[in-house]
């Protein structure tokens, strides 16, 4: 009555069901979840993928965490997840740690994870290590190479290790820091210990940084959502002033705002070589009272013209256009958006917040810059506030809007980050013109992806 087939996946049902002895509802899959309707929707199938086979095995699910149902400040930096986890589920014997993009081949992990002992310290992922002191890594240099987790290819920690991490942080708190960058470089670096007695990252080859066959988890490629959000949507106002408009507005201009429909080079004075040029006040340092006015000014752009969206990008920011219209094709431009690369400031202290980082270039939607130029929580207190971090942040929070983390936005330059991670992903933005050659980056990195943009564009056009 059974075909071959069928016979087939009964077998092999058999021998997955019966060639581990991990109980799979001992596992915690922790899914670093946002609000935000595209990443939420994403961590769900996530979650209804892995159900659905283990149903299929007749094993019990894992139990699940959404970091975004939790109502946590900075769940993101992992430090107030430990507590909240162990407390919850202090007989699980693991605590997978994953992104809403990374994917997860369930049998295979379950088979992988079974082979370790979760009465030892263990923690399993993809190392990243950095080959020189990093900006983004607060430039500690570390005796014994720190190897810090992929967190898109998941990370797995035992039982064993989150009972200690658990009473670490409940015998001395959560570490003190102002900034948070890197959250798994600095997780990592606190279960290290300085090498004294934490634990070290284990590098597992199943924990992929993109796909290959024997992979148990690696990180998806982004895929479009919709047809590319057309040029002709999007507004780019560009932070300069005067001392940069020889320097830097020429090599933006060749690279990739040649590709912008609609841009303002918002400056301190005129300037007869440039086009576009709005005057906004100049400040030396923060620059709150310019980047307000921008928005002033760009709700009015936005509003008159029927754009969609703004980038507010550095006269040293370098994007990729073409992946900047791909990306926003999954996010709504009805809903009050703000998206770039999260950085938190003292955000696992009762005083701290998080906020987007203006260098690495970020999106706002209309009717989130006409919500924030309509709130007076926004005014500055003073010009030079930092602007990413009051605008971007504080206000923000008061306007009820939470920004949305896309790593794909860099405020560091390509050395900055570590190889391995960055060609497991798709970069939309690099920041800084400093001891590199922003036109060599932009060729290297963007200039391929921006051609084909180019190509449709005039085939539009003719
Ligand atoms: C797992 O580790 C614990 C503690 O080191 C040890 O007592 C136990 O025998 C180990 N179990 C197996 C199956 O190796
Ligand atoms: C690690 O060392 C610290 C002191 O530096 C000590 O308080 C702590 O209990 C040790 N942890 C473990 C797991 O041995
Ligand atoms: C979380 O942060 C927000 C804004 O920074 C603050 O208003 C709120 O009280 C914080 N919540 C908790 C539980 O600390």
């Amino acid at each position: 009555m059974f075909t071959n087939k069928n016979n087939t996946i009964l077998w092999l049902m058999f021998l997955f069901a019966f060639s581990f002895s991990l109980d799979t509802s001992n596992i915690v899959v922790v899914v670093l979840s946002q609000h935000e309707g595209y990443h939420a929707a994403h961590a769900k199938l996530l979650k209804d993928k892995i159900i659905e086979e283990t149903l299929a095995f007749d094993q019990n699910p894992p139990k699940f965490i959404f970091t975004h149902e939790e109502h946590v400040n900075g769940s993101w930096t992992y430090f107030p997840l430990i507590t909240i986890l162990y407390s919850r589920f202090p007989k699980a014997d693991w605590f997978l740690f994953c992104l809403d993009n990374t994917a997860i081949k369930f049998q295979g992990l379950v088979k992988l994870l079974d082979s370790y002992n979760t009465s030892k310290d263990y923690w399993l992922g993809h190392a990243l290590y950095d080959k020189d002191p990093t900006i983004i890594h607060h430039f500690t240099d570390q005796p014994k190479k720190l190897k810090y987790p992929n967190v898109a290819s998941g990370f797995a920690i035992s039982n064993t290790l989150m009972k200690s991490l658990n009473s670490r942080l409940k015998i001395f708190g959560i570490p003190e820091t102002d900034f948070s960058i890197d959250a798994s470089y600095e997780f990592a670096n606190y279960i290290f210990n300085k090498g004294k007695n934490g634990t070290r990252l284990t590098h597992v080859p199943e924990f992929c940084g993109f796909f290959t066959t024997n992979c148990v988890t690696y990180p998806k490629g982004f895929h479009v959502c919709a047809n590319s959000v057309s040029r002709e949507k999007i507004y780019v106002a560009v932070k300069t002033f005067d001392a940069n408009h020889q320097s830097r507005i020429p090599i933006i201009s060749k690279t990739w705002l040649k590709h912008v429909k609609n841009y303002g080079l918002f400056s301190n004075i005129e300037d007869k070589k440039l086009e576009n040029v709005i005057i906004v006040p100049n400040t030396k340092e923060g620059h709150c009272a310019k980047t307000y006015a921008i928005l002033q000014h760009a709700d009015k752009i936005l509003q008159s013209r029927g754009i969609d969206w703004l980038v507010i990008a550095d006269d040293d920011t370098i994007f990729s256009i073409a992946r900047l219209t791909r990306l926003l094709t999954c996010y709504n431009p009805n809903n009050p958006v703000a998206l770039g690369e999260r950085y938190g400031f003292r955000v696992i202290h009762d005083d701290g917040y998080e906020y987007l980082t203006g260098g690495a270039g970020l999106v706002l939607s209309a009717p989130l810059v006409h919500r924030i130029v309509e709130s007076t929580a926004c005014q500055c207190p003073k010009s030079t506030t930092p602007d990413d971090m009051f605008i971007f942040g504080i206000c923000l929070n008061k306007v009820g809007v939470r920004p949305t983390h896309s790593p794909l936005f860099h405020q560091a330059r390509p050395i900055d980050y570590s190889m391995n991670y960055l060609s497991s992903q798709e970069p939309v933005s690099f920041h800084k013109f400093w001891m590199i050659d922003p036109i060599q980056v932009y060729e290297h990195w963007f200039k391929e992806a921006d051609n084909e943009l180019q190509s449709t564009w005039q085939h539009t056009e003719l």
